[in-house]
């Protein structure tokens, strides 16, 4: 099967990454796929190590996007979160199969403001709300029927009556943005010369552009260390490059 998408030609590619983000998801939504074909939205790989080093991977649904990155929402006592918490470097990727193109990213990642995100939680769905209010996300439960006991007593304490404040806003409820140092869009060509586009953060400390530009080993990235003060900047600069197919 040959891949044919529009690919990425050199002319007309912006200076940042985001803008191109945006044109991909928007053209997405246009022709009616979601990321990785889910139905709901942009839904994105999120990639994180466990302590021990081991990677881990889950699919979250993005649903913030401005030119700071990339926001979801999640339980903060989650597996995910714990691994965030003690190693805030990530991976995502974000596919549209159908249009051969996928975007992979590396980045950091950071809390998101709790205002917000509170507003978020009341203009969800009645059932939804319940049902994070009830969730200890990836902790072991037992069986089907003891999850919808504990959805039903939930339930029961906090009737649906229509209005956005019937269910407390969990303690647990929370969010990240993901801010990418690295963002590499990927597009289907024919004869399997695709195109890949990279944009990466262009500043002091910043990784080597001549690792992945020389064929070297990937390159590492933000030392954990150096994660409060970088690459978490307001308007960083970018340099962009093309990786061979
Ligand atoms: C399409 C899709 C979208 C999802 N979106 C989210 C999301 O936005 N936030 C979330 O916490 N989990 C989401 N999940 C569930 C996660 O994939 C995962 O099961 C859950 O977050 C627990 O992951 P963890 O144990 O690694 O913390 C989604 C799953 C699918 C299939």
């Amino acid at each position: 099967m040959d891949y044919r998408s529009d690919g990425l030609d050199d002319e007309g590619l912006p200076d940042q990454p985001f803008e191109l983000l945006t044109r991909w998801v928007e053209q997405a939504r246009a022709a009616g796929v979601g990321g990785f074909e889910s139905p709901e939205g942009l839904a994105m790989s999120l990639s994180t190590v466990d302590p021990g080093g081991a990677p881990n991977v889950r699919t979250v649904l993005v649903r913030f996007l401005d030119a700071r990155g990339l926001g979801f929402v999640t339980d903060t006592t989650s597996t995910k979160a714990r691994e965030i918490d003690a190693e805030p470097r990530v991976a995502g990727s974000i596919g549209w199969p159908a249009l051969f193109r996928v975007v992979r990213l590396r980045g950091v990642i950071e809390a998101l403001d709790p205002g917000p995100l509170a507003a978020y939680f009341t203009a969800r769905p009645w059932g939804s709300r319940i049902a994070a209010l009830a969730s200890h996300q990836s902790a072991p439960t037992g069986s089907r029927a003891d999850l919808d006991a504990l959805f039903a007593s939930y339930a029961a304490r906090h009737p649906d009556t229509g209005s956005p404040d019937d269910v407390p806003v969990p303690a647990s409820w929370g969010g990240y943005r993901v801010r990418p140092w690295e963002v590499e869009f990927w597009a289907g060509r024919e004869s399997r010369l695709h195109d890949r586009i990279v944009y990466q953060i262009d500043e002091p400390g910043g990784p080597d552009p001549t690792g992945p530009q020389a064929g070297g080993p990937a390159q590492a990235g933000p030392r954990h260390t150096e994660r409060a003060q970088w690459p978490l900047l307001d308007e960083p600069g970018w340099r962009r490059f093309r990786r061979m197919p």
